[in-house]
């Protein structure tokens, strides 16, 4: 047998709004709470990864960003791999149990694997989620596997939790699932991308540095040491994830923004509860929460929200007609730039005006779709 078998797409980043944060099994990556997020454009930030099959390549390659890595010092990309092959095997069995006599045996095949992002790691995001969904997307086009995009789900979520949630666009929940194998751990959309297109997202990067308690260590840490983590598991977030879906559903931005703010500030107090304390926020990021507050403080309606993941850059969600002034704050108190007009009962003076550069840049970006299959091969 000869030639090679190839596929290539793209997958988005995706921000949560109601946070994971606490694994009852790390090697499983099955969360102890439910999740929500929003997909992102892939305009501005997206995964894209070339996987070539072919018979005469005599070991599996991977290449993140250009440089060569070892793909069996990861185990969970090694999982991701095991997991679409499996799947492969069983939908060639039953190609040939069907009568086709032409099936090509992929699963048997080495892969080389390319991936990049189209933002630098530089913006100081976090792309294990659009990278991972990116690579479960591929292998599953590659193989054209029957599966369900819920079904893929289960395989991204071994990747990185936050993963299994970009393989959807819009609005996508996380069940956290009740299952001891994990087989109920899904994600499913809420809502799709065209549904809200009055919701933009901006985010503020204050750093690029990486995070100083990885994701999996500081779960562990909180699931261990913190009382607090129980009370929001069990108590909290089942309740805001029927609320936050009815925001959602109904466009309601007061209840959103709500829900978001008191999630994110959550999900730092179970940081701060953990024994000893996790720090994710620093005083750039406590100063743009003062000002999303004192933002939102000169209407009866919520006008902006903000939301934190581990680390100090802030999303701040807001609706499209509140963008351009809401950015020009941003650029007044942490760029360095007196641009826009200050909204008339702003309190100029309750927000630190921090030096230029404290916000490195803003990112202005939508609700995106999932996953694309692209010509274009890295
Ligand atoms: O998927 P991970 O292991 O990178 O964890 C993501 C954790 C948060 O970003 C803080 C929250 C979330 O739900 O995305």
């Amino acid at each position: 047998m000869s030639g090679y078998y190839e596929k290539t797409c793209t997958a988005p980043v995706n921000i949560a709004i109601i946070k994971y944060w606490g694994k009852r099994d790390v090697s499983l990556n099955l969360p102890t709470n439910s999740s929500l997020s929003v997909t992102l454009s892939q305009d501005n930030l997206q995964s894209k990864t070339t996987i070539r099959a072919d018979p005469s390549f005599s070991k599996t390659r991977l290449w993140l960003n250009g440089i060569e890595e070892d793909v069996s010092a990861n185990k969970r990309m090694q999982t991701c791999i095991k997991e679409a092959r499996r799947l492969r095997s069983l939908y060639e069995q039953q190609l040939l149990r069907d009568g086709n006599s032409d099936v090509v045996p992929l699963a048997e095949y080495n892969l080389h694997i390319c991936s990049e992002n189209n933002f630098p790691t530089a913006a100081g995001l976090a792309s294990s989620a659009s990278g991972f969904a990116c690579l479960v997307y591929t292998l599953a086009q590659l193989y054209s596997l029957p599966n369900s995009t819920s079904e893929l789900s289960l395989i991204a979520r071994q990747g990185s939790g936050s993963a299994c949630r970009s393989l959807f666009g819009g609005f996508v929940a996380w069940e956290m699932g009740v299952n001891y194998d994990g087989s109920d751990s899904i994600a499913v959309q809420i809502a799709d991308e065209h549904h809200w297109p009055e919701l933009v997202a901006l985010i503020c990067v204050v750093s690029d540095a990486k995070k100083t308690v990885g994701s999996t260590a500081g779960m562990q840490s909180t699931v261990k040491t913190s009382p607090l983590l129980k009370e929001r598991i069990e108590q909290v977030v089942p309740k805001r994830m029927e609320e936050m879906v009815k925001a959602i559903k109904n466009k309601d931005f007061n209840m959103f923004a709500e829900i978001t703010m008191r999630d994110s500030n959550q999900f730092h107090a179970v940081c701060l509860d953990s024994f000893p304390p996790i720090f994710y926020l620093n005083d750039i990021s406590r100063a743009i929460i003062k000002l999303v507050n004192e933002y939102n403080a000169i209407s009866s309606d919520y006008k902006a929200a903000y939301t934190f993941d581990a680390g100090p850059n802030a999303v701040i969600y807001t609706l499209r007609e509140n963008v351009d002034e809401l950015a020009g704050l941003v650029k007044r108190y942490f760029m360095g730039e007196e641009r826009g007009q200050i909204p008339s009962s702003f309190r100029v003076d309750a927000v630190p005006i921090l030096e230029k550069g404290s916000v490195r840049h803003i990112i202005k970006t939508t609700v995106g779709d999932g996953p694309r299959i692209i010509e274009d091969g890295l």
